[in-house]
Formats: C-alpha cells, structure tokens, sequence
C-alpha cells in the first residue's frame, strides 16, 4: 500500500496501486501513480549509482600534453596536439569542434580504447599508461559508460539483454543483473520495452538503452560521443535532459562531444576544440545565450 495526495480533492489516498480513483471525489489518480512510481524509480536508481568510491580527487580525469599521431604511411595526421584539461568529478563538460578536430580521438584516449604517442591521461589520479591490460580492462568496464552516436546496440539481443551484458563482465550474478538491468531500463523511460529488441525500438529508445547500458556497473564518467547527433530536436532534447538528470541526481561526471547547441544549455563548462588543441574553454555562467532559442534550434 502507499499513500498518495489526491490532486483534486487534497484528500489523502491509501492504494495499491491498482484502484487509482479517489475515493472521495472520483479523480483519476494514473497520473499521481505514475509519478510517484517514477520518482521512486529516480530514487532507487540514485541510491544504485551514487559514487561512493574512497577516492575524493577534486579531477577525475586530468590530461597533460595529450598527442595522438595517426601514421598513414608516410602521411601523419596530428589529431591530438598536446591537450592539457582538468575536468572535476560530477562535471558535465561538452567538447565542441568541427569535424576532424580531434573529438573522438580524445574520447578514445580517456576511455582507454587507445593509446596516445605522447603525454599522460590520468583517471582518479592514476596514470593510464602505468595500468596492466588487466587493469585497463577493469577501469573500462567499471569507471567509464560510453554511449555512441550510433547507439551501437547488440541487434539480436533485447534492450534488457543489452543492458546487462556488461554486468556478465563485471562478474553480476544472474539475479543481481536481472534486477538492476530492470531498474535502469526503468529509469529511462523504458519499463515497457524490456524485450524489444533494437529493430523494433525508435532511434530514441534505443539511444535510450545505450544511456541504460552506460549505467549498469556504475561508472563515475559517461563518455557520450555525440550522443543525439542521430536524433530529432525532441528526441535528442529527451537525451540531453536525460543525462542531465543523472548528472545531478547521481553525481556521475558527464563527458559529451556535440555539435548540438541545447546542450550547451545543460553543461558546466564547454571546451573548444580545434586542429586537436583546445582553442578555448567557456563557463555556462559566462555565456550569454537565450535560453528559448537553445530548445527550439539546432545548429
Ligand atoms: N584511425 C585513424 N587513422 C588515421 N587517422 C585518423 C584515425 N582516426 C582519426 N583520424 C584523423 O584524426 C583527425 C581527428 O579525428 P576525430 O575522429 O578525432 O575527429 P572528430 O572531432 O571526432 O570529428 P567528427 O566531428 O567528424 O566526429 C581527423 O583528421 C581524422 O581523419
Ligand atoms: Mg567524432
């Protein structure tokens, strides 16, 4: 039983869940159900991803002098040219740049899925470079959630399979990640999709497993490599708002190259990236922008 306040009456309600008319004055109470379902949801999923990690490092990630020299033969293509950035824990930092800026490249480097040819990545103050294969593998799977423009889902594998699958990794027992893999496909918007697999989901949706997959075993970072360049205003508007609410309700630090102006609206700081160096840093306070204008236009 919960008790819930009648919207139009203001009498208070004691239901399962199943009535949901008020006793007294008929109101539909879906509505009010609904949402307090939902922010239990919000709550559970908060308790399960708050970072409660020993570790109290102002940065969680730092870079010092970071270069990535692609060879192509005798063609070298410089696309990190000694990137110096501290980004501090429970940050929400977009990175900006025209295409071929080094964006990617930089993700690659923080979330160990390459090496850089010179200077340092330091994750929680730890040196990437100092780390064994081993280690590396754990830091991926444990402290960093990637989440891809293209979604980058498992097709013959349901949202719920997807989301779990990097739980199998973390060494989940079955029960544990049927569980969590609920909660946070819940926590998405997605309870009714649990077995859908991607085919049969919207673009939306589906990046929407991605977020729920980013989060199964608690990462202190999200790297997001344009996370709504693939979707709608509204669509990616829902993303944006989406992680935004992770970032403040469970502290996770956000990381998100985008093209997309709405998302300047919801970070703490936006890099300027250009040739692979950072041509500039902003402050959400020091930018003047119009708020209305960011919700309805994308550039
Ligand atoms: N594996 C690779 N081999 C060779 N060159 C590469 C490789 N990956 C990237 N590059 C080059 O490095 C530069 C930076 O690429 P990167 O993918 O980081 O750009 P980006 O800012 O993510 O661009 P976009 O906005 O189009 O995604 C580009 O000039 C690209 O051609
Ligand atoms: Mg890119």
């Amino acid at each position: 039983m919960a008790k819930y306040v009648c919207p139009r009456c203001g009498e208070s309600v004691e239901t399962s869940g199943i009535v949901t008319v008020c006793p007294s004055c008929h109101a539909d109470l879906r509505g009010v159900v609904a949402e307090e379902q939902h922010a239990r949801t919000r709550r559970a999923a908060a308790e399960l991803l708050r970072d409660d990690s020993v570790t109290t490092h102002e940065y969680i990630v730092r870079t010092r002098g970071l270069t990535r020299i692609y060879r192509m033969g005798d063609v070298e293509v410089s696309a990190l040219n000694g990137v110096d950035l501290d980004i501090r824990r429970g940050e929400y930092l977009s990175i900006m740049g025209p295409s071929g800026s080094g964006k990617s490249t930089f993700f690659n480097m923080i979330g160990g899925l390459d090496k850089p040819t010179a200077g340092s990545c330091y994750i929680n103050e730890t040196d990437m470079a100092q780390l064994s294969a081993h280690e590396l593998a754990w830091q991926r799977c444990h402290t960093i959630g990637y989440i891809f423009q293209t979604f980058n889902l498992i097709p013959v594998m349901t949202a719920l399979e997807n989301v779990t699958l990097p739980m199998i990794f973390a060494g989940a027992t079955s029960d544990e990640m049927l569980e969590r893999g609920r909660l946070l496909l819940e926590l998405v918007g997605l309870e009714g999709r649990l077995h859908h697999k991607p085919s049969e989901l919207s673009g939306g949706q589906q990046q929407r497993v991605a977020v729920a997959r980013a989060l199964a075993n608690q990462p202190a970072i999200i790297l997001a490599d344009e996370p709504t360049g693939n979707l709608d205003l509204h669509t990616g508007k829902e993303i944006i708002d989406l992680l935004k609410e992770l970032n403040v309700e469970s502290g996770v630090t956000i990381i998100s190259a985008t093209h997309d102006l709405k998302m300047i609206d919801v970070s703490d700081r936006i890099v300027h990236i250009r040739d692979g160096k950072i041509e500039r840093i902003e402050r959400r306070e020091d930018i003047e922008l119009e708020v209305g204008t960011l919700g309805g236009e994308q550039q």
